[in-house]
């Protein structure tokens, strides 16, 4: 695939996949059925943004707190996922594309964590963009856990911080700080998702459901994107404070 991304086009895209619910009660469907659309609008974001050029897809599926949705919601969720790794992986292969699924992984059954397992084993020599998929995700417990592995005496450097939490959240290769967060469905607010990558990450949302996030409004977010005057607390010329660690 062809790449048009600009050189000041985003490395990391992380995107908060809001309004699948919404997007089922205004048709008169269940939950469920909206989850089911938001898996479909999945495919055509990470095909667009290969085709952009990005380098690493961040994608929050199911955060910590969603544990609290209704089971039957929660169970379909499950299954979704486990069945769009399976059926997917032929196809990230075919367009070079890593998969990791980051977050933990001791509350998930064990067919999902054998899926994970196997998807990431099955594309990890992928060439091309790395498509994180965050599965019982909380930025806080990442930050925490990792801050809880340092050893007791001497300081750290962010870029290693990163690098290690990269590790605690299972990154099966370290991602940079994101560039560009979107959240679909209306909402303003990052609830829980990367607070340490996105320090100075641009932030875009948009009115539209996740359902019906297409790839013309992945690129009018990063025509949005590529307005910003990105500073990082400078004046010009401008260098980021923590480089990429990849
Ligand atoms: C938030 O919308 C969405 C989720 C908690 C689930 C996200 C899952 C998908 C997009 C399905 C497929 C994903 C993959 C990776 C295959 P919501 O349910 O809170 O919507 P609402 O705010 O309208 O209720």
């Amino acid at each position: 695939m062809q790449s048009s991304l600009s050189i000041s086009g985003p490395r990391h895209i992380a995107i908060i996949m809001d309004g699948n619910g919404r997007w089922a009660t205004r048709r008169g469907l269940n939950r469920s059925r909206g989850h089911r659309a938001g898996a479909r609008a999945v495919r055509t974001v990470v095909e667009t943004a290969v085709a952009r050029g990005t380098n690493v897809l961040t994608l929050y599926a199911f955060s910590a707190d969603n544990w609290r949705r209704p089971r039957r919601e929660v169970a379909a969720l499950m299954r979704l996922f486990e069945r769009y790794l399976i059926t997917e992986s032929g196809r990230c292969v075919a367009h070079g594309v890593r998969v990791s699924v980051i977050g933990r992984r001791d509350r998930l059954n064990r067919s999902l964590v054998a899926a994970i397992e196997q998807v990431e084993t099955g594309t990890r020599t992928g060439p091309g963009m790395h498509l994180r998929i965050a599965v019982d995700y909380s930025a806080r417990e990442a930050i925490l856990r990792t801050a809880a592995r340092l050893p007791a005496e001497g300081g750290i450097q962010p870029v290693d911080f990163l690098a290690r939490m990269n590790r605690t959240i299972h990154s099966t290769l370290p991602a940079p700080p994101v560039d560009l967060l979107i959240r679909t469905g209306g909402e303003r607010r990052l609830s829980d998702f990367l607070l340490w990558e996105c320090a100075y990450a641009e932030l875009v949302f948009s009115d539209r459901l996740w359902p019906d996030f297409d790839s013309d409004d992945l690129d009018v977010a990063l025509a949005e994107f590529a307005r910003r005057d990105r500073r990082y607390g400078c004046v010009k010329p401008m260098t980021a404070p923590v480089r990429a660690v990849s």
